[in-house]
């Protein structure tokens, strides 16, 4: 019998939280850096409005760094994150990060020239890149093994969540003088509560085992789990997982490449298809769409909303359709969407007769989005490596989703200008062809398989590979 790749999506994980309401306190609490994620990546859309002209952002390329800079604080705070959450364990490095949340709110809500919103907003992605790795991490680590599955799809409605309240904070304070301030300044709120939150919270259990502190970590485990033989089990596992972890350079051996490709693949595409030229520039393309202002903030909570409820509905039919089919159809319908957006933006005569389009086609592209791409990465990143080396290989997938969105975000106006705004989309519409086609031919389904029979589809031979041993029978789900 074969380790399940994942038991189940988010649907089993929200079930399970509110039956265990201890559990639930301690997920909430910690998700708020996923939210938080969300939101100091979603608010940039609207503030970004305002602020061009108070902070004298005069050039595409101030814009985009503005943007785009907070993704290298992300590479970097995930950088850091990953050592910190190791050596002072997990719960400090969360109440560190949201600490950095609140000096980064008030940082951004305060800058004065162009060189200071750029250090607040690296400062604010240092949080952002450790809540992208340290929460789901903390979270899987101290809910039960059979619904460690649905940290991942509940890490992204945290997400989606924390975009949209973004948008609807952009969309609320538009009204008022020096808005694009408030729009920064209020997440210092869930900061504080995230820091102040995590101070009550235990340390995860397989931190104070690695640390040799078993006692407390059975201590801990034993309030959230039903019976002591769950605790020994988990134990046990543990112990197993931690000793034999592989490293970095296992991940290049041949019996693994092709996992590493798989997961890369998917890293990249999940943000060459653009997702964050339009979660970041959302009231931008609507404005170029011939959107005012606040019409385009408007708009912009539509968005926020498609995504956040789609991304339920994948949660919940993930199990039941399969992986494959959410990828492959959602992707399907992105690029139909980008395509469409490219034919609204190439033709005046479009754009007279149906000026709703661009909007119809960012809510269809933001649609095919949640349900297949958003969720579905993060998903199977989780599912498809062996558990040795399941942390390395997805830190690795982490780091270049996120030097791709740099790339992505960074580029975006600069292109508009370059190769037109069709072009651009077009381009992007290009990108989810091949996303398509990679999907169909290397990308393996997860659901309801072991991880003996994705490795035995991708032809990999991680026994050999690594030199570690395989984790016993009795801690696989
Ligand atoms: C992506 C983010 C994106 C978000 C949008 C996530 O899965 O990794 O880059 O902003 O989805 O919902």
């Amino acid at each position: 019998m074969g380790e399940l790749a994942t038991e189940n999506t988010g649907g089993g994980f929200l079930r399970e939280a509110m039956h265990n309401r201890r559990l639930l306190g301690v997920a909430l609490i910690a998700a708020i850096g996923g939210f938080l994620f969300g939101y100091d990546t979603g608010v940039i859309g609207g503030a970004m409005l305002f602020m061009k002209k108070d902070l004298g952002l005069k050039t595409n390329g101030m814009q985009q760094l503005t943007v785009a800079i907070l993704l290298l604080g992300a590479v970097t705070g995930a950088l850091i994150a990953g050592w910190s959450a190791d050596m002072f364990s997990r719960r400090r490095t969360k109440i560190v990060s949201g600490c950095v949340y609140v000096i980064g709110a008030f940082g951004c809500a305060f800058a004065q020239s162009y060189w200071q919103i750029l250090a607040a907003r690296f400062w604010l992605g240092l949080a952002v890149g450790c809540a992208s790795f340290v929460s789901p991490m903390y979270i899987a680590e101290l809910v039960p093994p059979k619904i460690r599955g649905g940290v991942v799809s509940f890490n992204q409605l945290m997400i989606t969540s924390g975009i949209l309240l973004a948008y609807i904070a952009d969309w609320g304070f538009a009204g008022f003088s020096n808005n694009w301030r408030w729009m920064f300044g209020v997440a210092a709120i869930p900061g504080a509560a995230l820091a102040i939150g995590m101070f009550f919270m235990p340390f995860s259990p397989r931190w104070l085992i690695e640390k040799g502190r078993e006692d407390d970590a059975r201590k801990v485990l034993s309030r959230y789990r039903d019976s002591d033989d769950e605790v020994d089990r988990e134990i046990e596992e543990i112990k197993d997982v931690s000793s034999n972890e592989a490293s970095l350079r296992d991940l290049l051996k041949k019996g693994v490449r092709r996992m590493l490709v798989v997961g890369i693949g998917l890293a990249v595409f999940q943000q060459i298809v653009g997702i964050n030229t339009v979660i970041y520039y959302a009231p931008t393309i609507l404005k170029f769409a011939g959107q005012k202002n606040t019409g385009a903030l408007t708009q912009s909570v539509f968005i926020g909303c498609t995504n956040v409820v789609f991304t339920i509905v994948a949660i919940l039919l993930l199990d039941k359709l399969g992986r494959r089919f959410f990828l492959i159809g959602g992707t399907s319908i992105l690029t139909a969407a980008l395509v469409g957006l490219g034919v609204f933006f190439a033709s005046p005569s479009v754009q007279h007769a149906v000026p709703w389009l661009a909007l119809a086609c960012l809510l269809t592209y933001i649609m095919g989005f949640a349900v297949g791409l958003g969720p579905v990465f993060w998903l199977m990143i989780s599912e498809i490596f062996p558990i040795q080396m399941r942390g390395p290989a997805m830190a690795v997938c982490t780091m270049f989703n996120w030097g791709l969105n740099f790339a992505i975000s960074y580029t975006f106006l600069t292109l508009t200008s370059a190769i037109t705004k069709q072009g651009t989309f077009w381009l992007y519409a290009g990108f989810g062809v091949l996303a398509i086609l990679f999907f169909v031919t290397l990308v393996p389904e997860t659901k309801d398989r072991s991880l003996e029979e994705i490795q035995a589809e991708l032809g990999a031979d991680t026994d050999a590979a690594l030199t570690h041993e395989r984790e016993p029978e009795a801690a696989r789900a």
